[in-house]
């Protein structure tokens, strides 16, 4: 009885009928996600033949430069545009100084992937961290990261990327004004044409434990509540995304993604410049281990993921699992 009725409705709106065929879902589908929008991130060490699991964040690896540029054209083939380059150093000190050296992992990772990879776009991250002995981003005076002198130090490290290759750089820092210190430094040796990725609005988040693993660069004491954002705000999100735009970026990211897309949704919004979601090492490294768990169907939930981040408005997806998305799609 129930069930005639029902059939006897007749609805103007049946919202069932374009979800009936792949086809027609297909057709009427507002996301579209193709791996032409995706960075792959690629941990560079030094040595040769080096190619080393990170526990914590399975399929990904410390690479020397030579297997990098494995990977990298491994990712090209696969249909990843670009890569985002992080160093990690054998050696630290309290300023961080080997992250303007010409001949370390990063730096001659861009050269190598310039001559042998040359289409692929190469983003290098600029940030001190992964150089200090203590794990800050910054030059401490004290327990304090001391900005402006720490912003003159990165202006030089992004500019030693510029003249290795880099097709981007992109401070990850949080200091005040680096975006214009860079833009500075670049222009004055000629690097116009040298983008800027800032990471716009990057929070304090708990979801940067594995990279900071992969990338050995936790702090040894404090935290980055100091700099990086408070995940409480919004309209501070706001600011720092127009303050970046205002100092020369080219490309906005916020960091991480899945917790913060209302914060995407409204960069893109307010602002309509290009923007970037960093799916960060946590999020990677939530969804491998259900994975692997078998408590979740990976290839889904990863296409879940990603789309999800576009649909809330980021042209480019930085994410580990670039090269295995482009794949499954
Ligand atoms: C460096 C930097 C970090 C990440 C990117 N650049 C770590 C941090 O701020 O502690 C995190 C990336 C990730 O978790 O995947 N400052």
């Amino acid at each position: 009885m129930a069930v005639e009725t029902a059939s006897r409705l007749a609805l103007a709106r049946r919202p069932r009928r374009l979800r009936r065929t792949e086809a027609i879902r297909g057709l009427v589908r507002e996301t579209r996600l193709t791996p032409d929008g995706f960075i792959y991130p690629l941990f560079v060490c030094e040595g040769r033949g080096v190619r080393r699991e990170v526990p914590s964040m399975p399929g990904v690896f410390q690479l020397s430069v030579d297997e990098a540029v494995k990977e990298a054209a491994a990712a090209q083939v696969d249909g990843v545009p670009g890569v985002l380059l992080f160093g990690i150093p054998d050696k630290k000190d309290a300023t961080g100084s080997g992250a303007a050296d010409s001949d370390a992992a990063v730096q001659s990772a861009v050269r190598a992937l310039k001559r042998d990879v040359p289409d692929l776009i190469v983003i290098t991250d600029v940030c001190l961290c992964e150089y200090t002995s203590h794990g800050h981003c910054g030059i401490l005076d004290g327990e304090e990261i001391v900005n402006d002198v720490t912003v003159s130090h990165l202006a030089q490290v992004a500019l030693s990327h510029a003249v290795a290759g880099a097709d981007f750089v992109a401070p990850s820092d949080m200091m005040d004004g680096r975006v214009a210190a860079i833009r500075q430094a670049l222009d004055e040796r000629g690097f116009e044409r040298v983008g800027i990725m800032s990471y716009a609005a990057k929070y304090c988040s708990a979801f940067y434990g594995p990279f900071r693993d992969a990338a050995d660069s936790a702090p040894q004491f404090g935290d980055r509540r100091s700099h990086q954002m408070d995940p409480a705000n919004v309209e501070e999100a706001l600011r720092e995304v127009e303050a970046d735009l205002v100092e020369g970026a080219d490309v906005v990211i916020v960091k991480p993604a899945m917790a913060y897309l209302d914060v995407v949704a409204k960069v893109k919004m307010r602002f309509g410049q290009p923007t970037a979601a960093y799916h960060v090492s946590g999020e990677y490294a939530m969804l491998k281990a259900a994975a692997r768990n078998g408590w979740l169907d990976e290839p889904r939930a990863v296409i879940e993921c990603l789309t999800s981040i576009r649909r809330a408005g980021a042209d480019i997806v930085i994410t580990y699992y670039a090269r295995e998305a482009a794949r499954m799609l």
